[in-house]
């Protein structure tokens, strides 16, 4: 059986740790072979549990078993050698030795072990379903864009490395600032790139991975959910469903409350309104915090009946390739986008959109390469970017390879800070 991942995101507080533990505990106890992963350094899903975790795997219950991703364990574990090699070529540089040790942990390295812990059960074939509790949306984001960040990265950092080899054999016997890197460092790096792809497969397989929005009856967090299930989108995450949670039970007669049931209704009917067709399941705000065990399952049982929390409900991608006419089309969807605020650019084997502080790379296939862009038009929530027929792009295609046109008619706007 494929290994089911399920992502919950958003905002602080909204109630994610509390739905991904009550999935994770219904999953298993409809027989399936649950895992669920903490992402968030605050860790509150030991608290949720009742249970305390740590960066390894610990058993919960029969078909359940749950870790808190540990990053100095990480560190020490996973990143040796990477690390090693980073500090001591910043210290090589003048760099004193604590500060070399802190600046050779990367941004992203602790995201990426949480990211591998998910490719290692997949792999492994360990468990049935991987439930994920993230940390809140902006850092969330940051983990899922990583993957495909990542590769970039790593091309600059191979580039460096190899920079140091080049110089390093040039100056033998003279001046040597820089420590070689080790056959073993590099093939670190090297299957560390190779992962990362997996892993960005993996992830971005929206039969395999969804990602579910937590949010509450209020305009604040509905508007950041908005920002994410763009964001998501872009980053080719397939959002199957939302979780409203702490809905105010509408049959409350005290007075104090009927303000807020009023606001709630219409908070309910927006989200009703901006995000459908999305599935939405619901949770009512509960007397007490929900903590323990019971509690979970009393959440789960709002959240999902009788059903099986692991259920997928939408496999659709939120990235498409199609034929139209002699033309081909790259449609992504970006839901809630004006197209002011993107930017498009086209490189010879890839697309380079840019949302806000937001980039994302799309490799081209193959027959794509080299061919211009013709148009680039939001219809609905898709944009569609229509690359020029074959013939042209045969003629046209030698001259421009690699010319890097800009395409699209969105103008720059540096102001768009909004990530
Ligand atoms: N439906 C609910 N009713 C009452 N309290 C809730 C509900 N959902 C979550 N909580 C409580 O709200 C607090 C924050 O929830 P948590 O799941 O940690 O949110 P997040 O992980 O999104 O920050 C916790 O104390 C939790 O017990
Ligand atoms: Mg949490």
């Amino acid at each position: 059986m494929r290994t089911r991942v399920i992502i919950y995101t958003g905002k602080g507080g909204v109630g994610k740790t509390s739905i991904a533990a009550a999935t994770a505990i219904r999953s298993a106890e409809m027989g399936h072979r649950t895992v669920v992963i903490s992402t968030d350094s605050a860790h509150s899903l030991s608290d949720s549990l009742d249970m305390q975790l740590s960066g390894k795997l610990k058993r919960i219950d029969d078909n359940l078993d749950g870790i808190a991703v540990d990053m100095q364990l990480e560190l020490e574990t996973r990143w040796k050698e990477i690390q090693t090699y980073f500090s001591d070529f910043l210290a090589s540089q003048g760099m004193d030795g604590v500060t070399a040790k802190e600046m050779a942990v990367f941004p992203g390295m602790e995201l990426m072990s949480a990211l591998f812990y998910v490719e290692e059960f997949h792999r492994e074939g360990s468990y049935d379903v991987v439930i994920m509790d993230t940390a809140p949306t902006a850092d969330t984001l940051r983990l899922l864009a990583f993957p495909d960040i990542a590769n970039w990265y790593f091309d600059h950092l191979f580039h460096m490395v190899k920079n140091v080899i080049r110089i390093a054999r040039a100056t033998v016997g003279r001046l040597m600032t820089a420590p070689i890197p080790s056959e073993r460092f590099l093939d670190d790096l090297e299957s560390l790139r190779k992962r990362l792809i997996v892993v960005r497969d993996l992830l971005t397989d929206p039969e395999m991975t969804s990602v579910r929005l937590v949010l509450n009856p209020e305009q604040m967090v509905i508007t950041e959910t908005q920002r994410a299930y763009t964001y998501l989108c872009m980053y080719g995450y397939t959002v199957e469903s939302l979780v409203i949670n702490r809905v105010i039970p509408d049959d409350l007669k005290e007075p104090f409350f009927q303000a807020r049931l009023e606001e709630q209704r219409r908070h309910l009917r927006t989200i009703d309104e901006v995000f459908a067709p999305l599935r939405t399941m619901r949770a009512h705000l509960m007397p007490k915090e929900v903590l323990g065990q019971d509690a979970l399952r009393l959440l789960a049982d709002e959240i999902f009946g009788d059903d099986d929390p692991s259920a997928t409900y939408s496999t659709e991608s939120p990235m498409k390739i199609f034929e139209r006419g002699d033309e081909v089309v790259v449609a992504v969807k970006l839901p809630f986008v004006m197209k002011q605020k993107l930017e498009l650019y086209t490189r010879k084997d890839f697309l380079m959109l840019q949302l806000g502080a937001f980039k994302k790379s799309i490799s081209l296939p193959y027959a794509l390469s080299g061919r211009s862009v013709v148009s680039a038009d939001l219809e609905g929530e898709w944009l569609n970017i229509v690359f020029e027929g074959e013939e042209i792009g045969k003629k046209k295609g030698r001259r421009r390879r690699g010319s890097g046109d800009k395409a699209g008619k969105a103008p720059r706007r540096d102001s768009d800070k909004d990530g």
